[in-house]
């Protein structure tokens, strides 16, 4: 193995091409905007749809205790991220904290791995934006026709109107959904069926996404302001109003025994119910892809990291107590349990369920700008250093936002959301973020031992525990998923690994000494 795959960029020369300059990135956003960006990339259709799923089949009312677990190792890893991208303000991110401390080769494959985190998420939760938005717009009488309307080969079932619990509409067929209805007393193969074509709607909304991320940075964030004002709103109602009907009966027994085998129930199905949920932290760590476009970094970077990761926390914590206080937990195995709550609080709140629906497209359209907002960010760093080819580096002349790096990452993002199915996706994205967080936690206790010196406007308190509890709690998460997730992984990095050795490994500008 050569010697350069261990070389790392002096933090003195990356700083150095942070500055604006005439084709650089505007530079406009300050902490408002940064703490909603990262509040924008996290709250989705982790709290929308997998709180519900995480309590009923893992860890009952105790998935309150599963949210605390994941938001402290989110925590831990946000604070080695304030560090980081205070000290070193640069678009790239993981990647390039792995580039000053770990060496060339761990930054590849960290920038590869991040491609699982920002572009796989933007294409999983497009895939749910598509399933609220068929759901919402049959519910006012508008049909797309279900061919169209999920991954190809995906069976839909029609599920009639007046089932408790679910609403009528097309559904994907899962041995989930086909259980329930039979719980329901409907026999699933009784009902008309489709096989999918293509996701239309998850294709639309990352065409018109990424066509507003190119036309400006500030226009992107103002759209995303709306968005999380819309989103945070209805949560913070639902909680309000969720509370009166909160049954001590139901957050009893807190803990459920265990049933069956481990992870399911008791504190295996806490520690579960916790891997299950990171899918909803995921996000903070994408405003740090927008650093070259603060104002201030130094200072608003940990400002807006922390601050929208101390705020969705607190918020996911009472939407997991309203949740499981107002319906028994066994019943939130549907695909919108939030609404199912709703119902639990009788027909004069009907109208909050339809209020509800377009919180969650809200949540869901602000995760995918974001997402496909960090991802051509992390390009354009990584083809700055040449590792991949100059087109991503390029940044149009009036938008100054890299728009061609912006158009390739939305026209992949939209095969995926439209030929693959949510679910290899999805835990892909948490493997593939889990492991950036390990990196970027060593790499605060590499650059410490390393660079003592460097200047670091936020420090991460209590190195090296708060760091070594970090990437021990996202290890351990990582272990929790299962053998298939790690062999995708393990594939995808081997594609990464022979990308770097033909290519990046020999146009990498610290390699030929530029
Ligand atoms: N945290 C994001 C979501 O839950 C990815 O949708």
């Amino acid at each position: 193995m050569s010697s350069n795959f261990f070389k790392t960029k002096p933090i003195q020369k990356i700083l150095g091409e942070a500055g604006d300059g005439e084709h650089g990135f505007k530079k406009t956003l300050g902490p408002m905007n940064l703490t909603t960006l990262g509040i924008g990339a996290i709250i989705g259709a982790g709290i929308f749809v997998l709180t519900g799923q995480a309590a009923a089949q893992y860890a009952g009312p105790a998935i309150v205790i599963s949210f605390i677990i994941s938001g402290l190792a989110c925590a831990f890893a946000g604070l080695c991220y304030a560090e980081f991208s205070s000290m070193i303000p640069i678009s790239g991110s993981a990647y390039t904290y792995a580039y000053a401390t770990l060496g060339e080769f761990l930054a590849w494959v960290i920038g590869w791995d991040l491609i699982l985190e920002y572009l796989f998420a933007a294409s999983t939760v497009s895939v749910g934006w598509s399933g609220y938005i068929v759901s919402l717009l049959y519910q006012i009488g508008v049909n797309i026709p279900p061919e169209f309307t999920a991954a190809r080969g995906m069976e839909l079932l029609q599920v009639p109107a007046n089932i408790p619990g679910i609403d009528a509409g097309w559904l994907p067929k899962t041995g989930e959904l086909v259980e329930f209805l039979a719980n329901q007393g409907v026999n699933a193969s009784s009902l008309p069926m489709v096989t999918s074509i293509i996701n239309i709607p998850a294709m639309f909304i990352i065409a018109v996404i990424s066509m507003l991320l190119i036309v400006g940075i500030k226009q992107s964030a103002n759209f995303n302001n709306i968005m999380v004002i819309i989103k945070v709103s209805v949560i913070v109602l639902f909680i309000a109003l969720g509370f009166a009907f909160i049954k001590s009966s139901n957050l009893h027994p807190f803990v459920p025994e265990r049933v069956g085998e481990w992870g399911h129930f008791g504190w295996g199905g806490i520690l579960r119910g916790a891997a299950v949920i990171f899918f909803a932290y995921i996000g903070f760590d994408a405003v740090s892809t927008a650093a070259q476009e603060a104002k201030n970094p130094q200072r608003d970077m940990p400002i807006g990291i922390l601050g929208s990761l101390v705020i969705s926390t607190v918020l996911y914590i009472l939407v997991a107590i309203v949740l499981t206080g107002m319906v028994n937990y066994k019943f939130l195995n549907v695909p919108a349990p939030i609404a199912l709550a709703v119902d639990a609080m009788g027909e004069q709140y009907s109208w909050l369920r339809i209020i509800i629906k377009i919180a969650a497209l809200a949540g869901l359209t602000s995760v995918i700008l974001v997402m496909l907002l960090g991802q051509p960010r992390i390009f354009f760093t990584m083809a700055k250093d040449g590792l991949l080819p100059p087109v991503f580096a390029k940044v149009h002349p009036k938008y100054r936002t890299p728009y061609l790096s912006t158009i390739i990452t939305g026209a992949v993002a939209m095969i995926l959301a439209g030929v693959l199915p949510i679910s290899i996706l999805g835990e892909l994205v948490s493997i593939g973020t889990l492991l950036a967080f390990v990196i970027v936690c060593i790499g605060i206790i590499v650059l410490r031992k390393k660079r003592p010196d460097l200047p670091r406007p936020f420090k991460t308190p209590w190195v090296p525990l708060v760091p070594i509890l970090g990437a021990g709690i996202c290890l351990l998460q990582m272990a929790a998923l299962p053998f298939a997730t790690w062999l995708r992984l393990i594939i995808w990095f081997a594609i990464g690994l022979l990308i770097y050795l033909f290519y990046g490994r020999n146009k990498s500008k610290l390699n030929s000494g530029l």
